[in-house]
């Protein structure tokens, strides 16, 4: 009646595919550990890493447990303890992970009733409250694993895409916090016309990319004019490490999420150690403290 979940990190975006993109981490996530309880409704009974709200209805994890829970009315209750891994406003779906985790192990508990896609939905509400939009770009790879594409989220429509054999993340995570209401508050509410084109062939290029296994196609769509020009500003050293990034063999480099995390993308593992080396170099010149991780995309 009980069971452990790993709730997976995740990087959303991925340069050109703003609120549509993500793929999964597999090094780096929370663990949540969901009871069934005789006593109705949801509670969270701990929560270690972070400082967080017990409150279900304040919490990300909470609140998507809610909309599940309100929407199957079962015959029990769940008690939630989220063991927290993922820095809160790290760019790597914190949020996120909380979101699904909760509902994931509900949903396994109560005999799987509901599919990926209905899981995405009530995961929504969950990221909704942290974000103050309901985007489902973190949710979708932390549910379905891999490379995924949202094509909508009212009503939720995930496609599922296929992730090349060799294809690596190297990621930084300088650890100064920004709040994805703020960084998506500087963005402008129109794009020029030649910039959502170029933006439009590169998202497409992408999944042609990905499909294909061709690592020559995916590096030239790996680019975003939308959203980085804006948010690079806030991230520390950005142009310097994906400078390094790219000289270090990266097919691309890229705000993760909304950041300031920085993921790069390339083929084989040693060259993802070897940018993560360069990162490390770079960023322990500066005084912000950070870490750095690889991770292989399944
Ligand atoms: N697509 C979202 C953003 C991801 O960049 O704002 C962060 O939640």
């Amino acid at each position: 009646n009980s069971i452990k979940i790993f709730s997976p990190a995740t990087v959303a975006n991925v340069s050109c595919g703003f609120d549509v993109l993500g793929f999964c981490l597999d090094s780096i996530g929370d663990e949540m550990i969901i009871h069934k309880t005789s006593e109705k409704g949801i509670t969270i009974t701990k929560i270690e890493g972070y400082d967080l709200p017990y409150e279900a209805t304040k919490n990300v994890a909470g609140v998507s447990a809610l909309a599940m829970y309100e929407a199957l009315q079962p015959d029990c209750g769940f008690a939630i303890e989220i063991y927290k891994k993922i820095k809160p406003g790290s760019g790597i779906g914190s949020s996120s992970a909380s979101a699904v985790g909760s509902i994931f192990g509900m949903n396994e508990l109560l005999g799987k009733p509901l599919d990926k896609t209905a899981l995405t939905k009530y995961a929504l509400k969950g990221e909704a409250i942290a974000s103050q939009s309901e985007h489902a770009d973190n949710l979708a790879p932390a549910i379905f694993g891999g490379f995924t594409l949202v094509r909508s989220v009212n009503p939720v429509d995930v496609l599922q895409l296929p992730t090349p054999n060799d294809l690596f993340a190297t990621l930084i995570h300088p650890q100064i916090e920004i709040k994805t209401s703020v960084s998506r508050a500087i963005l402008p509410e129109t794009v020029n016309l030649k910039s959502a084109i170029t933006q439009w062939s590169n998202v497409g290029s992408l999944v042609h990319a990905l499909h294909t296994n061709d690592y020559e196609v995916l590096s030239k769509s790996l680019n975003d004019v939308i959203i980085e020009p804006y948010r690079k500003q806030m991230i520390p050293h950005f142009a310097t490490i994906k400078k390094a990034a790219l000289e270090s063999g990266a097919l691309g480099c890229g705000i993760s999420g909304s950041g300031p995390s920085i993921f790069a993308l390339s083929k084989g593992k040693d060259t993802a150690l070897g940018i993560e080396k360069a990162f490390q170099n770079m960023y322990s010149k500066t005084d912000i403290e950070f870490n750095t991780f690889v991770s292989k995309i399944n």
